[in-house]
């Protein structure tokens, strides 16, 4: 007869050591180490909250209608991730950058590649709506050196708060996106229109739970940019209009007081606004 007493039956008090011991010898250490923690963390948060089951039973329901509203446009678990503060997180641990350096913000969801190549000083709002804005600044290297050759893809919302791919059937294909690419001087410049604050789409479980947590789902105006050069980090990052007025409690937790500009008047007439923004670029290590 088997001694019962010895074997690992799952307990409350016993539940990680039941779960862990399941692991098997041959396991990747990696994935061992990530899973036996989230294990540990996820058993003691049931424990903390003394989850009911009908709480079980909601959280299953709003997972599953979180994977049910992802899809190649719509990708509502990266929009948890998001308002949770894990993708800022993740995104903090993986790009810890010497002092000067310009700091890593969310990608978002409306990146898209392949955007036009345009000239320096090009237009990239495309729909002739907002207030106009000349972006302009310098990418440089640590010890202040101009970068030539870094590349800037920048993209930004439409004066009524939707990117291009938000209105596929409303906006100009590349509205307000654009590349960009430095020359000897490492100085950048580009039109566009003085970005607005919006909603980030809310349309969904995750808006549901912004709700029913009092919380806004608004993110400050911002211009986003993935600055690259060979040689150096990629930065991925925006700019926020300094006087935004969601700029503390930005829906996503994307907002870094080294990424504030402010709005000058601009120098043209067919100009109103001008930002000034230099990034500076971490050179990869060669070890
Ligand atoms: C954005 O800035 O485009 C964005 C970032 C996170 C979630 C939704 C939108
Ligand atoms: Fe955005």
């Amino acid at each position: 007869m088997t001694d019962a007493s010895n074997i690992n039956y799952f307990t409350e008090a016993g539940s990680v050591e039941a779960v862990n011991a399941r692991v098997g010898d041959e396991t990747n250490p990696r994935l061992r180490e990530v899973m036996e923690s989230l294990v540990r963390h996820l058993h003691a948060f049931a424990k903390d909250v003394h989850l009911t089951q009908e709480e079980w039973g909601v959280a299953i329901d709003f997972l599953t209608r979180t994977g049910k509203m992802c899809d190649g446009n719509r990708q509502e678990f990266i929009l948890l991730s998001d308002v949770l503060g894990l993708s800022m997180l993740v995104d903090a641990i993986n790009n810890r950058r010497p002092s000067g350096a310009t700091e890593n913000t969310v990608l978002g969801p409306f990146h898209v590649e392949g955007a036009p190549v345009r000239a320096m000083g090009d237009e990239i709002s495309l729909d002739g709506k907002g207030e106009s804005c000349l972006f302009e600044g310098r990418v440089l290297a640590l010890d202040g050196k101009p970068v030539a050759g870094a590349k800037l893809d920048v993209w930004c919302d439409n004066a009524e708060g939707y990117y291009d791919v938000q209105q596929p059937d409303i906006q100009p294909k590349w509205n307000n996106r654009g590349v960009f690419v430095t020359g000897a001087d490492g100085t950048y410049a580009f039109r566009g229109i003085r970005p607005v604050s919006y909603p980030i789409p809310d349309d969904g479980p995750v808006g549901q739970m912004l709700g029913a947590l009092g919380r806004h789902p608004n993110r400050p105006a911002h211009m986003h940019f993935i600055v690259s050069a060979d040689g150096y980090e990629t930065v991925i990052t925006h700019t926020f209009v300094a006087d935004d007025k969601w700029l503390t409690s930005d829906a996503v937790f994307g907002v870094k007081s080294s990424l504030l500009t402010k709005m000058e008047p601009g120098e043209s007439g067919d100009t109103i606004w001008k930002s000034n923004f230099d990034f500076v670029l971490n050179a990869v290590r060669k070890d």
